[in-house]
């Protein structure tokens, strides 16, 4: 089982396009791809994907539901077809409302002396779900913030993939990518592992260079940096598809520049797979 979180401390670094992107990529691998997006705010990974999914509806069944044993149905009747040969279970607004929801349990399971880890529930779902007999490889998106979110997709996945910003901040997140694991791994008692750091929208080779030499210096995997492609990038948020997709079916001619990111994308994704199975 290949499974693993996107997540950075930084907001907009592009967590949510990579894995979108990746599990494109996986998907043409032949993969069986289900993505999960735990981001409650409108424009997260299921925006992305253009899938149709009931997010105000208080009344549908949801992952947070099924988090907090609440679930009003299969867990399988929440994962829905992309058009991108890959799986997903959609946002719902009932994951702004998860930290409280899962507080409250814990708080009401120390009353009756039971135990309860609330960050110990995505896993517990997918288990429950049988989720690894459908599919081999997962990836969960969750919001910027460090909290329930991130904890439960870490504890299930127990693998990051970290986009790092290009600029003066972004050398900060190289030089903090230990502390950051090792803070994470504090949380849920486990030790986790860094598929890919990404150094992600950068603008001269040059820099390119010297962030991919700044995260090997640190021992994490960094196979490629993604070039700065706003056009490619904002189109795939407007048409709500995949860079490989937008490509292939809103580009009358291909673009060099954007071929090199497809094959990066591409190449990212075979490291991603090699990393996790050696
Ligand atoms: N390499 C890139 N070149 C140009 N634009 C990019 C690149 N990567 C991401 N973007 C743009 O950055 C914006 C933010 O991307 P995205 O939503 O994936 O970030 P995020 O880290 O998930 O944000 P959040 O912290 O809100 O969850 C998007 O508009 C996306 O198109
Ligand atoms: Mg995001």
């Amino acid at each position: 089982m290949l499974s693993y979180t996107t997540y950075s401390e930084a907001g907009g670094v592009g967590k949510t396009t990579l894995a979108g992107f990746l599990a494109d990529e996986h998907a043409r691998d032949g993969r069986d791809v289900l993505t999960i997006d735990m981001d409650p705010q409108y424009g997260s990974l299921t925006h992305l994907v253009g899938v149709d999914a009931p997010r105000d509806d208080s009344d549908a069944d949801n992952l947070t539901r099924h988090m907090i044993d609440r679930e009003l149905g299969d867990f399988d009747d929440l994962i829905l077809e992309t058009e991108f040969g890959f799986d997903i279970v959609p946002s719902h607004n009932m994951l702004e409302s998860l930290g409280d929801l899962l507080s409250k349990i814990e708080e009401m399971s120390a009353d009756l002396d039971e135990e309860f880890d609330p960050y110990d529930q995505l896993r517990r779902v997918l288990v429950d779900a049988g989720i690894a007999q459908d599919y081999d490889t997962i990836i969960v998106d969750p919001p910027a913030t460090a909290g329930p979110h991130l904890y439960n997709a870490v504890n299930a996945t127990r693998s990051l993939v970290i986009p790092i910003e290009p600029t003066g901040k972004g050398m900060q997140s190289v030089i903090g990518l230990e502390e950051l694991v090792e803070g994470i791994e504090e949380r849920i008692d486990s030790e986790i592992g860094v598929l890919a750091a990404v150094p992600n929208g950068v603008g001269r080779t040059s820099d390119q260079e010297t962030y991919l030499e700044e995260i090997h210096a640190r021992g994490y995997p960094a196979p490629i940096a993604i070039r700065n492609r706003e056009s490619l990038f904002q189109g795939c948020w407007k048409e709500q598809c995949t860079a490989h997709y937008y490509v292939e079916n809103h580009r009358s001619r291909k673009r060099d520049h954007e071929m090199e990111t497809l094959d990066q994308l591409d190449e990212l994704a075979a490291s991603i797979e090699e990393v996790a199975g050696a």
